[in-house]
C-alpha cells in the first residue's frame, strides 16, 4: 500500500491524531513528559513491557519502553490485537469506572475490556495477546512523518 505523509505540526502535547494508513486507524500521539514517565510505572503489570513478541513484531526503532523513535511521538496502530475493535482513548486518571485508581493514561477496548498504556503496551491477563502495532515509519523532517 501508499505511504502516508504525515504533518504533525500542530498535534499539542496530550494531543491524539488520527490517519488513514492501508484502510488503518493510524494514531499519532504527542506525549507530555509526564506521561512518559508515568510509563515506567506499567512495567511490571505489562504482557510483554520490552515488546519482544512476535504477532505484531515492533519495528527495531521502536524496541523501547517508549515505543518510537523519538519519545515525545507514538505511531501505532489504532486497532485491538484481539478481534480487532478500535480502543478509545483514557488518557486522564478518572477516566472509567472500570480502571485502576493508579490508571497512568492508556487505551480502553470497549469490545472485551483489554486495556494498554500509553505506548500501547499491553496489561497482563487481558484478552489481547499483544501490543499495539507500531507501523513502519520514519520522520521527513521535525513535523513531517512518513508511515508505511
Ligand atoms: Fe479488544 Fe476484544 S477486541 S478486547
Amino acid at each position: 500500500g501508499a505511504a502516508v505523509e504525515v504533518d504533525i505540526s500542530a498535534v499539542k502535547p496530550g494531543e491524539k491524531l488520527t490517519v488513514e494508513w492501508r484502510g488503518k486507524p493510524v494514531w499519532i500521539v504527542r506525549r507530555t513528559p509526564e506521561q512518559l514517565e508515568a510509563l515506567k510505572k506499567n512495567e511490571a503489570q505489562l504482557a510483554d513491557p520490552a515488546s519482544a513478541r512476535t504477532a505484531y513484531p515492533t519495528p527495531e526503532y521502536a524496541k523501547n519502553p517508549a515505543r518510537s523513535i523519538k519519545p515525545e511521538y507514538l505511531v501505532v496502530v489504532g486497532i485491538c490485537s484481539h478481534l480487532g475493535c478500535s480502543p478509545s482513548d483514557k488518557f486522564q486518571a478518572g477516566a472509567q469506572p472500570s480502571l485502576p485508581d493508579d490508571w497512568t493514561g492508556g487505551f480502553l477496548c470497549p469490545c472485551h475490556g483489554s486495556t494498554f498504556d500509553l505506548a500501547g503496551r499491553v496489561f497482563k491477563n487481558k484478552p489481547a495477546p499483544d501490543n499495539l502495532e507500531v507501523p513502519p515509519h520514519m520522520y521527513l523532517s521535525d513535523t513531517k512523518l512518513l508511515i508505511g
